[in-house]
């Protein structure tokens, strides 16, 4: 599993939200949160898992909507950063993080009405056999996001401390039916990377912002967009 060893790391659990959500990589915290909201609402009271919840950003925001939510994540200090997010939003009544392997969840069959991923199937070395187990505790839906073969990604994903694992779409297709999961709902964006957001000042982010959306809804945009957001269902 990439990244196992690096989460583990108080500096890098610090430094985490800072370094990929200010700038104009705020746009990117926004979209992912859009992304994670459209999936998966109406929030309220229902049993929802996050796994590899990292600082807890989903976790939080749907605690605040009233989601009975579990956050797992394998790094302690992640986890930590996490708990107090949730105490400044005053939330730390609300929700559950627990210290976890996403392959080995301690849940029970259909624990949950919804599992969900976000930038973690970009590290799993197995991810059959990660989304297997998600399903496994979800009763209703699975949704996660992938970063894709076909992008700008890859033009920078060998500078990336630990890399990526890179998906076609044809792939997390393949992925979906061996779980026995249905997709529901699909969207792509973002076909300038992640990586060019968190350089430029946020005053600059939203013109350039504008142009990647325009770009990426056209046929070719659409192939190009670094990142893919799943929404399936457990048949
Ligand atoms: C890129 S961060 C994403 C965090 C969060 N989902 C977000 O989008 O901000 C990846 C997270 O996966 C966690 N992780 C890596 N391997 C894991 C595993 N086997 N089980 C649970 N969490 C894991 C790391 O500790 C880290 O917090």
């Amino acid at each position: 599993m990439k990244g196992q060893e690096w989460y583990q790391a108080d500096d890098v659990a610090q430094e985490y939200d800072d370094k990929r959500f200010s700038r104009g990589g705020r746009l990117i915290d926004e979209r992912e949160k859009r992304a994670v909201l459209e999936a998966i609402t109406p929030v309220e009271d229902r049993r929802v898992l996050e796994i590899a919840c990292g600082t807890g950003r989903f976790t939080v925001m749907l605690a605040e909507r009233g989601a009975e939510i579990v956050g797992l994540d394998i790094s302690a200090a992640m986890l930590q950063q996490g708990r107090e997010k949730a105490r400044s939003a005053g939330v730390d009544d609300h929700l559950e993080f627990m210290r976890g392997d996403a392959a080995r969840l301690p849940f029970p069959d259909d624990h949950f009405d919804v599992v969900f991923a976000m930038r973690f199937f970009h590290l799993a070395d197995t991810p059959a056999s990660f989304l297997s187990e998600m399903c496994r505790v979800s009763r209703e839906q699975v949704f996660f996001d992938t970063f894709n073969r076909v992008s700008t990604r890859t033009i920078y994903n060998w500078l990336l401390p630990m890399g990526s694992r890179l998906y076609s779409e044809s792939e997390v297709l393949r992925l979906l039916n061996g779980a026995g999961l249905r997709l529901a709902d699909e969207a792509h964006d973002f076909v300038l990377p992640y990586g060019f957001y968190r350089q430029i000042p946020d005053g600059v982010a939203e013109t350039f912002r504008d142009a990647d959306r325009l770009i990426g809804s056209t046929p070719v945009g659409r192939r190009m967009a670094s990142v893919s957001y799943w929404d399936a269902r457990v048949d």
